[in-house]
């Protein structure tokens, strides 16, 4: 054997075991079980629904919802949100609450009598609240 050719050989080889090593590292979501095996469901979250405001953290955030809302549609038919959250003259408060006006205004800067269609999908920026410890270490300050 050429010295060039045993030399790719043993690079090769060294490479092969590296990459090997690094995927018997990994570990998927789902943890180190065999794809047949079934594994144990993950917790479910107790959403924060007491219907106090979640302070936010950043201007221009999203406010969370501070009410549960699993149970709202939102699909091509029908956005059940919008059954509380457009403002009208005369309906309870708590069924009439105002989204801002940033709502209504289309991606061309139109002005709308009706929410957007780029606003359709509520909770594409609205996320539930869950009181749980952050996934991972973070320094992030809230701004004031
Ligand atoms: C049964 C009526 C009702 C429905 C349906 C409803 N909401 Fe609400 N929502 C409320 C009320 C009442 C509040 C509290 C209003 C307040 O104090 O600002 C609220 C608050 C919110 C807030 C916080 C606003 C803020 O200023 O912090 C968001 C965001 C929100 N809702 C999103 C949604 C989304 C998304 C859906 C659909 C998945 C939805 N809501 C469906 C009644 C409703
Ligand atoms: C593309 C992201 C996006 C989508 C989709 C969206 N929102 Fe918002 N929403 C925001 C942001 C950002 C704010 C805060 C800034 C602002 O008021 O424009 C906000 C603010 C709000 C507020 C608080 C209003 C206030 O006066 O403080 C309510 C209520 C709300 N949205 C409800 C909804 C509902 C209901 C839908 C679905 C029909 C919806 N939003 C869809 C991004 C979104």
């Amino acid at each position: 054997m050429k010295l060039s050719t045993l030399f790719v050989c043993i690079l090769v080889t060294c490479v092969v075991g590296l990459a090997g090593q690094a995927v018997a590292d990994l570990n998927s979501l789902r943890g180190a079980h065999a794809v047949p095996e079934t594994n144990a469901a993950p917790e479910l979250m107790k959403f924060i629904k007491d219907k106090e405001n979640v302070a936010r953290t950043f201007e221009e955030q999203p406010p969370v919802v501070p009410h549960e809302n699993e149970k709202y549609a939102i699909n091509l038919k029908e956005n059940k949100c919008l059954d509380c959250h457009m403002k009208q003259e005369g309906k309870d408060e708590a069924k009439s609450v105002e989204m801002s006006e940033s709502h209504f205004i289309d991606r061309n800067g139109n002005k709308l009598d009706r929410p957007a269609g780029s606003r359709h999908f509520c909770t594409q920026c609205h996320v539930p609240q869950v009181d749980l410890p952050p996934l991972v270490g973070t320094n992030f300050q809230a701004a004031k």
